[in-house]
């Protein structure tokens, strides 16, 4: 499977990431712990050898099936990348978010991110993490602190390599200049390409990775939500304004296109969705997010998808021609 490094490093992630919220159950109506874990082992042994998870991700349990997956393999050909920076056990100045009857603040400060890389560790079973990133950005920490911070972790061996995720662009060029800093990990997908605008060319230009998430547009783009398709109420797409009846049927015309596209090339349309966006400029890595083996077979298999100009360029015209998701 093709793989791409992170940044300067040399970390080599494949194209296509494991991405590990959905498995924590937060958001995602719910978990089933063992078809998790053979979800991560099914994705490593096609050859996906990067898992993103997060802290916060079904309040650490994410992180715990991770570590769980990745007992028996050989660490040293795993990347794991995690996030800090949102806490639902402490409160500070910025909520960013209540959910489940759990409120979660987001802090950035050195004592906090030095607490948290201790808790993910243990979490994760493992005495290092490759990737370490910021999960969203704490308007009381400046970028530059967070840096300096980062660079302590790197010294002690606790973290290989570093990088921000919902930032901005001139934080992203901030940290270009810090060593070990490679991602910027953003939500990209065929129908959400305008917020990028900014970052990707600094990204571009100073040869970091960027880690496209939500690329399937939590399963828009997958054909598999359908005007009858319903969530639990613990899903977050029961309620979300770009999963109502008018939204999807605005999808729909999007997915018939990439639909042709994945005719033409056997394979489904969620593969191909995935491998357009691994060819657009300065995207190097999508993260899939991904909860049983057979997603986790079939979101290998599309990092070795390599789609023709017409083939790409019929997606991007549908992307364009897309009318935007009902505003709630
Ligand atoms: N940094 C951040 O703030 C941030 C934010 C969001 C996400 N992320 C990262 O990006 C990853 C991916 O984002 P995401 O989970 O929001 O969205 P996504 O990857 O666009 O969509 C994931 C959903 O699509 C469906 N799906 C996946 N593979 C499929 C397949 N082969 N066939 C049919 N349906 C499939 C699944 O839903 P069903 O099983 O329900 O069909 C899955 O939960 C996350 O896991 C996380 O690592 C980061």
């Amino acid at each position: 499977m093709l793989s791409r490094s992170l940044g300067n490093t040399e970390l080599v992630a494949s194209n296509v990431v494991f991405g590990a919220w959905a498995i924590g159950g937060w958001k995602w109506g719910g978990t089933d712990a063992d078809e998790s874990i053979a979800a991560i082992r099914a994705a490593l042994d096609a050859g996906i050898n990067c898992i993103d998870t997060a802290a916060v991700y079904g309040f650490g349990l994410s992180e715990r099936l991770v570590g769980k997956a990745i007992e028996g393999y050989a660490r040293e050909e795993i990347l794991v990348a995690t996030k800090c920076g949102l806490r639902w056990d402490i409160e500070t100045p910025t909520l960013h978010a209540e959910s489940e009857g759990k409120r979660i603040f987001r802090t950035l400060t050195a004592e906090s991110i030095h607490w948290e890389v201790d808790q993910s560790l243990e979490r994760l079973g493992t005495d290092y993490i490759d990737l370490y990133q910021t999960h969203w950005p704490d308007p009381e920490t400046p970028a530059t602190d967070v840096l300096n911070t980062f660079e302590d972790l790197m010294k002690s061996g606790k973290v290989r390599a570093v990088g921000f995720c919902n930032s901005t662009a001139s934080d992203i060029a901030l940290g270009a200049a810090s060593v070990g800093f490679c991602t910027d990990q953003e939500k990209y997908s065929a129908l959400d390409q305008e917020r990028n605008a900014d970052n990707l060319p600094v990204v571009q230009e100073h040869g970091l990775s960027f880690l496209a998430y939500s690329p399937l547009a939590q399963g828009l783009l997958t054909g598999t939500v359908t005007a009858n398709r319903q969530f639990p109420e613990t899903d977050l797409r029961s309620n979300n304004p770009r999963f109502s009846q008018l939204s999807r049927e605005r999808v729909a015309q999007v997915v018939s296109a990439i639909d042709l596209v994945a005719k033409d090339y056997d394979v489904s349309i969620g593969q191909a969705t995935l491998a357009w966006t691994l060819q657009q400029p300065g995207v190097s890595h999508v993260l899939a997010g991904t909860r049983s083996v057979e997603q986790a077979k079939h979101n290998a298999a599309a990092g070795d998808v390599v789609l023709g100009q017409d083939a790409l360029a019929a997606i991007t015209q549908a992307a364009k021609n897309f009318a935007g998701f009902e505003v709630g």
